[in-house]
């Protein structure tokens, strides 16, 4: 297993391309699943995830490449109604097989996902938009097992505990498609990778209004033919590489951005004292005087993603001053805290809040990935911290960040992979 090596202390300069959005990515493919046609998705980043759900389509009998960035997806046959628990328990998304498999062989059986260090993620609200298009459910084994003849469409309050969920809009959305007559989802998510998905099926066919607000509707078609399109910009690795410039007092032009996806994350950094400019596919992010400290709180789209909880609480952890963090959809995504606090940081973890004291330096130590974001926040603290941080697990970062250290490189950072 690698380990990330990074010598801190680079103001980084420069410019750099972000990939196609993962979270984007991985649905659409499952969507592929709703046709016979081939589709063909560009700006595909390569990246874990994506190859995990190219696997998953191949184990349901499609044959699924990627080249270059372009993911084609073609076969007429299906060999399988499972998913099975080896693929699905590394990576939630593959959950969202559920919808387009049942609408489209009119069974599935998808392995429950299972835990996960971000906290309890259930799929209470993916089982219930599905039965409420008339599905039978029962779970067998750790395996959702869904049967339907023809899916009849409903009216669906999605909305949970925590607002609404993307991954169980997206998973609702391709399942009443196909589905007899109009469905309404209430309380839809809006974030813009459900606005990308609700493109594809467009593309292919299907009939969706009001994507992108919380209430969808959809009239059900009888099949939907292949497509080709290209994914939005990752919006969370933009966010991520607009840290790295501002906590490195760097100045960075940051390529194939849409800003419009980055408004609560522009506007909390620009708050903090951040010189940022934008234009429609770029924007540069520069540090020109001293940060302030900035209370942020995540919340659905539009508001603060979560997951750039863990990166802008890298920034405060050396921006002097008190800030407070609080996560309002996984209470529980803190476990980059106790790291950070290894560093030199001064963070006490509160239930759902996590108190800044910035520090003056943080100081390069030996620290472990627990998920794919924590990854990143430990990453941009080991580049402002004085001498070595190594970060361990990082196939955690290879799940979503598409050649982060190379690109890391190219803007002037020493950073490296050893062996563990
Ligand atoms: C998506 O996960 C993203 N994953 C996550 O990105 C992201 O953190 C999350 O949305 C929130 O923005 C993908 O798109 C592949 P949710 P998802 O359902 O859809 C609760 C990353 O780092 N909930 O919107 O699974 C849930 O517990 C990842 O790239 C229920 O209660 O998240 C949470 O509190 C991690 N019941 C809230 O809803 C359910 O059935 C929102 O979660 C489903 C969710």
């Amino acid at each position: 297993m690698d380990k990330l090596v990074i010598e801190g202390g680079t103001r980084l300069k420069g410019e750099v391309a972000i990939s196609g959005a993962k979270n984007a990515l991985l649905p659409i493919l499952a969507a592929t699943l709703l046709t016979e046609e081939p589709c063909v998705i560009k700006g595909a980043p390569n990246l874990r995830d994506t190859n995990t759900m190219l696997r998953i389509l191949r184990s349901l009998g499609k044959n699924a490449e990627l080249n270059k960035g372009v993911v084609t997806v073609t076969s007429t046959k299906y060999k399988n109604f499972v998913a099975d628990y080896k693929l699905v328990s590394t990576m939630r998304a593959s959950f969202c097989v559920l919808g387009p498999l049942l609408a489209k062989l009119k069974k599935a059986k998808v392995s429950l996902p299972g835990g996960c260090v971000i906290g309890i993620r259930p799929v209470d609200l993916h089982l219930k938009g599905i039965k409420s298009l008339g599905a039978s459910l029962s779970i067998e084994s750790g395996y959702v097992v869904a049967k339907a003849d023809r899916l009849k469409g409903s009216r669906i309050y999605l909305g949970g505990i925590c607002g609404s969920s993307v991954l169980a809009t997206d998973n609702v959305m391709m399942a009443a498609v196909l589905a007899e007559g109009k469905t309404i989802i209430e309380a839809a998510a809006c974030e813009p990778e459900v606005i990308d998905l609700a493109c594809v099926l467009v593309k292919m066919g299907a009939k969706i209004n009001g994507f992108g607000t919380p209430i969808i509707e959809i009239e059900g078609v009888k099949q939907l033919h292949g497509a080709e399109h290209t994914i939005i910009p990752d919006r969370i690795e933009a966010g991520t590489f607009m840290i790295a410039s501002l906590i490195t007092k760097g100045d960075i032009l940051i390529k194939n951005v849409l800003y419009q996806h980055l408004g609560a994350v522009i506007d909390k950094l620009e708050e903090a004292g951040a010189f940022i400019s934008r234009t429609d596919s770029s924007v540069r992010v520069r540090f020109k005087r001293r940060l302030k400290p900035i209370n942020v709180t995540t919340l659905p789209y539009p508001g603060f993603p979560t997951d750039m909880q863990a990166q802008v609480m890298s920034l405060m952890s050396i921006t002097t001053g008190i800030s407070v963090i609080t996560e309002k959809i996984y209470p529980d995504r803190f476990m980059h805290v106790a790291e950070l606090n290894r560093m030199g940081a001064h963070i006490q973890r509160e239930g759902p809040h996590a108190i800044v004291e910035g520090v003056k330096e943080l100081s390069g130590a030996p620290v472990m990935a627990s998920d794919l974001r924590a990854s990143a926040c430990l990453a941009l603290a080991g580049l402002v911290a004085r001498g070595k941080t190594s970060v361990s697990r990082i196939y955690h970062l290879e799940r979503g960040y598409e050649n982060l250290e190379g690109k890391l490189q190219d803007l002037g950072a020493k950073i490296w992979r050893e062996k563990e």
